[in-house]
């Protein structure tokens, strides 16, 4: 049994990456956004804005917990924020896990983010003069808990080919 769990900030390709390492490894892939979306029956936009974060939280918790004890192998992409929940990022070293941290600069996820913030509801509403420095805080912040994975894999400048094949390597 092995559950290979990516995280990172929103914008680092954990979604890219783990369809093409799932399809690689010939395992399932678990996108937890997909999994919240589909208990809540809306999406993560409408959940954020009808019953805001903390019942997102608890839903991305439940969701989470339930995979990671589950006895199933799997490629699971994260939410940028459930390693820094409710101790999610004690799982990031237990046995059997291969937590990878998809590394990317706050220039680069800026670049990517700001064609992409309308599904995203935490910078949704940011203006693009603000959107390097809202990043650049809440990395920081993030940090702490993204860096307990094992493997940490720098994104910037590599095709998701190459970090598939880095994070195959080191498995
Ligand atoms: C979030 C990231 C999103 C999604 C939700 C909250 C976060 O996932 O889970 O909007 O807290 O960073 P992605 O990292 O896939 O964008």
């Amino acid at each position: 049994m092995f559950k290979v769990v990516l995280t990172g900030y929103m914008g680092s390709g954990k979604s890219t990456i783990g369809a093409l390492l799932a399809q690689q490894l010939g395992c399932a892939l678990v996108e937890l956004d997909f999994e919240i979306e589909a208990a809540a029956g809306i999406s993560i936009p409408t959940l954020f804005a009808e019953k805001g974060e903390l019942a997102f939280r608890k839903l991305e918790h439940h969701s989470f917990e339930q995979w990671m004890q589950s006895p199933d192998s799997f490629v699971m992409s994260t939410g940028g924020g459930t390693p820094c929940y409710y101790n999610h990022h004690e799982w990031l070293q237990r046995e059997h896990v291969y937590s990878v941290y998809l590394k990317g600069s706050v220039a680069t996820l800026a670049q990517r983010l700001q064609s992409q913030k309308a599904q995203r509801p935490l910078i949704q509403n940011l203006p693009e003069a603000e959107l390097e420095e809202y990043i650049a805080k809440h990395l920081f912040d993030r940090n702490y808990y993204y860096l307990q994975s094992r493997f940490i894999v720098p994104i910037d400048g590599k095709t998701p080919e190459e970090i598939v094949m880095e994070i195959r390597q080191w498995l």
